[in-house]
């Protein structure tokens, strides 16, 4: 339904679909459909419900995030090294007009200088990092309030 603002959409971006194989001192062990049911489980008992997609191709992610207005209410983005890079992503949140989290598993700010950035920073309601599987827990919490204000 529109305008019910529980609707949550995780855009999961480039190599997040390698989670189990990526390196586990930054990433866990968790393949990303273990992580969807928590985050799942997690969005239900704060009364959101969820939608995931995940893309290697930033053409498609950026067209994901131009349909968001119709599908979702708020966004969850972890959108892997394009976060730090990509002013397409970051144009096309701001487009979609959403409120968005940033997430990331590993603590982007403490690993090398280039992670450091992001270019969502400017069009994002928040960000959690560094807090493993648990961040997006942080994050719905986050959305939760940001859709209570
Ligand atoms: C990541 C951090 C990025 O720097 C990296 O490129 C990823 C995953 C994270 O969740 O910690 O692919 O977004």
């Amino acid at each position: 339904m529109i305008g019910t603002n529980n609707r949550v959409e995780v855009l999961h971006g480039v190599n997040l679909d390698m989670l189990g194989k990526r390196p586990s001192e930054h990433y866990g062990t968790l393949t990303l459909i273990e992580l969807e049911v928590r985050i799942r489980h997690w969005a239900r008992q704060l009364g959101l419900e969820t939608s995931f997609f995940q893309t290697n191709s930033e053409a498609e992610y950026v067209e994901r995030l131009h349909q968001a207005p119709n599908m979702t209410d708020g966004l969850l983005l972890n959108p892997g090294a394009w976060t730090h890079y990509s002013y397409a992503i970051r144009d096309a949140v701001e487009i979609a007009g959403l409120p968005a989290i940033e997430v990331h598993l590993s603590d982007v700010d403490t690993r090398e200088a280039w992670r450091h950035v992001s270019v969502l920073e400017e069009v994002r309601a928040g960000k959690v990092s560094g807090k493993g599987v648990e961040g997006y827990r942080e994050a719905l919490a986050m959305m939760k309030q940001v859709f209570g204000s």
